[in-house]
């Protein structure tokens, strides 16, 4: 089956609702291009559990800061159609941002999912989230999805998504996929095209030292102390360490000594690159 692209919201109501007139389930994968292997993971979930497969590819200017270059972040459509047409993806809807947000930035409503959104990635890219939250509730209104995928390697963004549908009553199944990674270890990423060939081999660092981390806090308590000996092997690597924290798995707060479930966040900077990872670990 040929894979159908649409651009705007008429037409892709139409055929949603065709779909389901017929009764069938709906996943939905949002992405904003480039994709890789871990990307298609989440088509291929998204494959398995319902009969139609919708992604999205929109670069979406809400969750850019100001000193984030939106312009020159990667484009490539004709390759992204391709893979998706190769995974067995039935619609790519590709909204330009006039579509998205027809009054500007400026004017437009927005969704902002307290707590879980604060801290972290929230601390460092302040209205990241809000960005976030507010383009997948529009995507879902436009959509309609019954599920969607979102990739654990964005594992913030998992919760805040998951925290939004909850508490906006949405009536979708988020479900969060394995991150995908090279053998190395480093997870599979878009920033990592701006990697050199030296940096390539310093970044699994970052996986190397969640999972040291991983290992020390199932028989030590100080998981301050321990954070901070991981953000200095991190930087000693040669990576700067942008934060490390052990927490909670579902609220995010720093994680407390009787905490069964939680999940070691870490963001690094490695020559251009921010890159992001995280590791549940369950005592
Ligand atoms: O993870 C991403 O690619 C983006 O944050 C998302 C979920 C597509 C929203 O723009």
């Amino acid at each position: 089956m040929t894979m159908q692209t649409i651009s705007d919201i008429k037409t892709l109501r139409e055929t949603i609702s065709t779909w389901r007139q017929q009764g069938l389930k709906i996943a939905f994968v949002p992405t904003m291009g480039n994709l890789h292997q871990g990307h298609i993971s989440l088509v291929d979930k998204a494959i398995s559990v319902a009969d139609k497969v919708v992604a999205s590819i929109f670069v979406n200017p809400m969750q850019f800061g100001a000193n984030e270059d939106i312009d020159n972040y990667p484009r490539t459509m004709t390759a992204d159609q391709e893979k998706l047409q190769n995974a067995g993806c039935d619609l790519l809807f590709t909204p330009t941002p006039d579509i998205i947000y027809p009054k500007g930035l400026d004017k437009q409503s927005y969704v902002e999912v307290p707590n879980v959104s604060d801290g972290y990635c929230g601390e460092s890219r302040p209205g990241h989230f809000r960005g976030v939250s507010t383009v997948v509730c529009k995507l879902f209104n436009l959509v309609q999805p019954d599920i969607a995928c979102f990739g654990l390697k964005d594992y913030q963004q998992v919760q805040v998504i998951q925290t939004m549908v909850e508490d906006l009553s949405m009536p979708i199944e988020i479900i969060p996929v394995a991150t995908v990674r090279e053998e190395s270890g480093l997870a599979l990423s878009s920033r990592n095209n701006y990697l050199t060939i030296e940096e390539k081999k310093i970044a699994p660092a970052l996986s190397q030292n969640i999972q040291w981390l991983a290992l020390q806090i199932s028989d030590n308590s100080d998981f301050i102390g321990l954070a901070k000996k991981a953000a200095n092997f991190i930087d000693n690597a040669g990576m700067k360490t942008d934060y490390i924290h052990i927490c909670h798995a579902r609220t995010l707060q720093p994680a407390s000594e009787d905490d069964k479930e939680l999940v070691i966040l870490a963001a690094a900077h490695c020559g251009k690159a921010r890159l992001i990872d995280n590791l549940q670990v369950f005592l």
